[in-house]
């Protein structure tokens, strides 16, 4: 067992399951829709290699996106939607640069110990050098396409390299898309909630800028204001060098870097989903559920010209009638 993996866990405040983990992609795994590890893909084989010293050497002379926190948490949030919350003050912030740029600043962080963080996520693009075109041409793309086909799936829409330092926390979220995420360097323990969980982790407005991120801080839960939060059950799993996790679209997932086990490294690759069947199965999934949710806020923000009144229409509907 690698040093990584030994490591102990803070104790959350709520019960986990363990995620199941394959050796083999056996049938089980290539056709459920159910999260999984992936220990012997070799997706990134070529990757396994990637440190920040290679990577400064090789990634070219590209602008990158990185956060800046003075917090482990980087809460996403979508800069379009800034303006429909004006109050909304985030907690972190995005600038571009060069990639040797990120590694003096996080040599600076570290030496300073000013416990400001930063954490790169960049779409991979064509400016890129060589040596990175090579290896990305060496994944497993035998593999991966025969799992796009095989689970039906569109287009692959994009990949992200991520990396962060030790520690950094990506809070709850939901994506509309099905993740492969590939970790390549240092450990990431990983907690996913199935979607028929969300009265338990609480999402934000739809036309708030964290749309998709629940609300509960799972630092310092409020049970007042998210009672359902002591319900939650969540699958633990922590990945590393090579190991592929499955995150399903509409799965809940947490995700943190674990300390004293270096930067990490991880790619993802997001494929757009099957479309929707032409006949549909009733009880509808819960997937399906928060999709039908999702679009009722968007066309009321529509319909109302403006998402401040989504809500206070939504609890005028439903107050001493649905409840
Ligand atoms: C992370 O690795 O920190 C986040 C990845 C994701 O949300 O898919
Ligand atoms: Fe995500």
């Amino acid at each position: 067992m690698s040093c990584g993996r030994s490591k102990k866990l803070a104790p959350p405040p709520f019960i986990l399951l363990p995620l199941q983990s394959l050796r083999k992609t056996s049938v089980k795994a290539t056709n459920s829709q159910e999260p999984v590890v992936l220990t012997d893909t070799n997706l990134v084989y070529p990757a396994l290699k990637w440190d920040l010293e290679y990577l400064q050497e090789n990634i070219g002379g590209g602008d990158f996106s990185v956060y800046r926190a003075s917090t482990h948490k980087f809460l996403y949030y979508d800069e379009k939607k800034m303006t429909n919350f004006k109050n909304f003050k985030p907690k972190s912030s995005r600038e571009e640069m060069k990639f040797s740029e990120f590694v003096e600043q996080l040599q600076e962080i570290q030496q300073k110990g000013s416990g400001e963080r930063l954490y790169l996520q960049q779409t991979l693009n064509d400016t890129v050098g060589r040596k990175i075109v090579v290896d990305f041409l060496g994944f497993n793309w035998n593999w991966i396409n025969r799992q796009q086909a095989k689970r039906g799936w569109g287009q692959l829409t994009s990949n992200l390299l991520l990396i962060g330092m030790e520690g950094n926390v990506t809070p709850a979220h939901y994506d509309e898309q099905q993740n492969f995420f590939a970790q390549i360097k240092g450990y990431k323990r990983c907690i996913l909630f199935p979607p028929d969980q969300f009265e338990c982790l609480y999402p934000y407005p739809v036309h708030h800028p964290c749309d998709r991120q629940s609300q509960v801080d799972f630092d310092n839960p409020d049970y007042e204001k998210f009672p359902n939060f002591q319900n939650v059950v969540g699958y633990e799993t922590v990945v590393g060098p090579g190991d592929v996790l499955y995150i399903p679209m509409y799965w809940w997932h947490h995700i943190e870097s674990l300390l004293n086990g270096g930067t990490t490294i991880t790619v993802n690759f997001w494929y757009k989903g099957a479309p929707t069947p032409k006949r549909i199965e009733y009880p509808l999934k819960a997937h399906q559920k928060v999709a039908i949710m999702r679009n009722i806020e968007k066309m009321l923000g529509e319909a109302l010209g403006n998402p401040q009144e989504v809500g206070p229409l939504l609890n005028m509907m439903i107050k001493g009638r649905y409840d």
